[in-house]
């Protein structure tokens, strides 16, 4: 465990992944602070650089980003063990209170340097693709073409596995694109996987409050994340563009299309996690596919091919690996030509009978959860995956 946290400290594109931003003039840095245009500007900036500054700088420019962006550093001290998040707890909470046009004029000041340093100028005008909203993600691409929103999950060297950072993105992103002007949104994961569940170092990071803490804190996110998807109000589309693990499977209920490359499997090992399900599939699941196939795959962690998920309706449609992205994006471009209001308001009508079963469902869920996070069952899983890792 202590071995995989090193080495992402090393990875210096984890850092600078700031995406999504839009394209902006460079304008001078003002002594009195820096304007949101700079600081976004600077970010942009960060990508660019050729060299590594080394970790010592990457702290310094993790700390002050968080400070501008969030304020003061409030969120619980990571444990012992958890080296990569202590060393940026560490910088980010030694910013003290310092204001936020404080760390961006800081933050803006640092990147001009670095830049300057490396014979480029302060003052070029970057391009970068924009998110619709302007928001700028960590773990997220988001990006707007043919009234199409599309949300990839962008954490491919760990297979898209969900942190809790990724899981505020989501809900921020899905809140986003609820509001923006296209028609349909879609989900889709960077790299070879679609995705590969809620990450389990989450619950490596125990608060001081131990771990009823941390469950219950999981607890609050989870119900909210998926509070995002029952709400939502327009065509949900799953672009499943490898294998899927997880609450990646159990929230696909929630999504309006499901498409699937043939190679993805799906696959809901909760029980040898000594968890239980959630995204409501414990609802939806039954539903769709009868109790018997259900349990299969909730209870007793079976994994189906994209095919059998498709005959069991969890799927809507299996397109050959060769063709996935060049056909569906093609269906998907003419679907986002119907008339948007129509879509959202027809949506609204399937869903709208279930939405208040299926908050209940949620609560339930998330209560049951967080009961199985503080057990021995679950703790001992955990464990027992991150053991496996350390002996390869
Ligand atoms: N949580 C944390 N880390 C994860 C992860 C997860 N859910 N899924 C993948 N990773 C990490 C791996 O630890 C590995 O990290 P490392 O490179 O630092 O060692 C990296 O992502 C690549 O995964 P790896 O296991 O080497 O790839 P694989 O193709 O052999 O296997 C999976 C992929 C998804 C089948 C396997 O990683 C796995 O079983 N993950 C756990 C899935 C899970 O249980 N999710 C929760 C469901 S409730």
């Amino acid at each position: 465990m202590a071995l995989m946290s090193l080495r992402g400290f090393t990875q210096t594109s984890r850092w600078f992944r700031f995406s999504s931003v839009p394209a902006f003039k460079f304008h001078q840095t003002s002594l009195m602070g820096a304007t949101v245009e700079q600081f976004e500007e600077a970010k942009n900036k960060l990508s660019t650089l050729k060299k590594d500054p080394g970790n010592a700088l990457k702290l310094k420019i993790y700390a002050l980003f968080k400070q501008a962006t969030h304020g003061p550093c409030d969120t619980p001290k990571p444990g012992m063990l958890d080296f990569v998040n202590k060393a940026k707890w560490d910088s980010w909470k030694s910013l003290g209170s310092i204001s936020q046009d404080e760390a961006r004029k800081q933050y803006c000041n640092l990147i001009g340097s670095l830049v300057e340093a490396e014979g480029g100028s302060s003052a070029q005008e970057v391009s970068a693709q924009p998110a619709a909203s302007g928001h700028v993600y960590n773990t997220l691409l988001v990006s707007t073409e043919d009234d199409i929103t599309t949300i990839k999950l962008n954490r491919p060297a760990k297979k898209n596995a969900i942190t809790t950072e990724m899981y505020e993105e989501i809900i921020d992103a899905l809140q986003q694109a609820a509001r923006d002007t296209c028609v349909l949104t879609v989900f889709t994961g960077a790299g070879d996987f679609y995705c590969s569940g809620n990450d389990l170092s989450n619950f490596t990071k125990i608060p001081e409050g131990g771990v009823e803490e941390m469950a219950k804190a999981g607890g609050d996110l989870l119900r909210r994340y998926v509070k995002a998807y029952i709400d939502f109000p327009k065509p949900l589309v799953a672009v499943v563009n490898g294998p899927a693990v997880g609450i990646s499977v159990t929230i696909l209920g929630m999504f309006d299309l499901v498409y699937a490359t043939e190679s993805a499997t799906f696959h809901t090992p909760f029980s040898q996690l000594g968890q239980s399900p959630e995204g409501c599939s414990s609802y939806t699941y039954p539903r769709l596919m009868g109790p018997g196939k259900a349990s299969e795959m909730l209870l007793f962690n079976k994994k189906l091919t994209a095919v059998q998920a498709c005959q069991l309706g969890l799927v809507t449609e299996v397109f050959p690996d060769n063709s996935f992205q060049s056909e569906v994006w093609s269906r998907l471009r003419s679907y986002a030509k119907l008339p948007p209001n129509s879509l959202a308001l027809s949506k609204q009508l399937i869903r709208s009978m279930e939405k208040e079963q299926l908050h209940a469902v949620n609560d339930a869920e998330v209560e049951r959860l967080v009961e199985r996070w503080t057990s021995d069952e679950c703790f001992n899983a955990v464990m027992s995956f991150f053991q496996a890792k350390a002996k390869l």
